[in-house]
């Protein structure tokens, strides 16, 4: 299982400490939450936090974009070091031309569906992508309540993928916990993301080598 910390319920008045834990840990992206004030109800971080992270995590940066009209920004975040870009489908107009452009760009292609989007949306898309984020809470915030739904949406995720001979993986994200990370598992994600079960935790370290432990 690939383990994705979210950076977004790191302690910000210290920064270079959870970079550190997470370069020093199991986990094996990073997990960047960014967020326009538009698309979803709430402005996180950008470009500059992006170049902290480029030059001080030695992880994978997994960036999850909550923004509107993602196309404008995807050469500017490859700059600052993405390896995996994220777009909602919810927010992209001309879907297919966004992934090839993020490809072009030599970074993987993912695309994230908000808890009420069907997998069915997905038909003639997947064999594009990289991999499929299902959002398991309305983006937006940490710490919230896990849909109940995600799980029979894996499922649904699974077939299409095996439907379409497609070379995708799952992610899941959104309250994401040692409780639920191996039904999650079980069913067919293939990386979960954490914030608040991993960050809040007295060893943090610790909580990602547990989730680490689930295969
Ligand atoms: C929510 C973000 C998530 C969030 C997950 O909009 O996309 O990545 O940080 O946080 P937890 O794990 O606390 O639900
Ligand atoms: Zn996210």
């Amino acid at each position: 299982m690939i383990l994705s910390p979210s950076l977004l319920s790191a302690n910000f008045a210290n920064l270079k400490a959870d970079i550190d834990m997470i370069n020093d840990s199991e986990a094996d992206w990073i997990h960047v939450d960014v967020m326009d004030g538009m698309f979803v109800p709430n402005i996180s971080f950008g470009f500059p936090i992006m170049e902290v992270l480029k030059k001080t995590c030695y992880k994978p940066l997994d960036v999850h974009l909550m923004i509107e009209d993602p196309d404008r920004y995807i050469s500017r975040f490859k700059e600052a070091g993405a390896n995996i870009l994220n777009v909602h489908y919810e927010a992209c107009t001309h879907l297919h031309r966004t992934i090839q452009r993020i490809k072009n760009e030599g970074m993987k292609a993912a695309v994230t569906l908000n808890p009420h989007t069907p997998v069915s949306s997905l038909e003639e898309i997947i064999q594009e992508v990289d991999m499929v984020l299902l959002m398991s809470v309305n983006p937006g915030f940490a710490a919230q309540k896990f849909i109940e739904n995600t799980y029979s949406k894996i499922e649904r995720t699974k077939e299409l993928i095996l439907k379409k001979n497609a070379n995708c993986l799952i992610q899941i994200d959104g309250g994401v916990n040692l409780s639920n990370a191996q039904k999650l598992v079980d069913l067919g994600a293939d990386s979960l993301v954490a914030g608040n079960a991993i960050f809040v935790t007295d060893n943090p370290l610790e909580t990602i080598a547990q989730f680490k432990q689930i295969n």
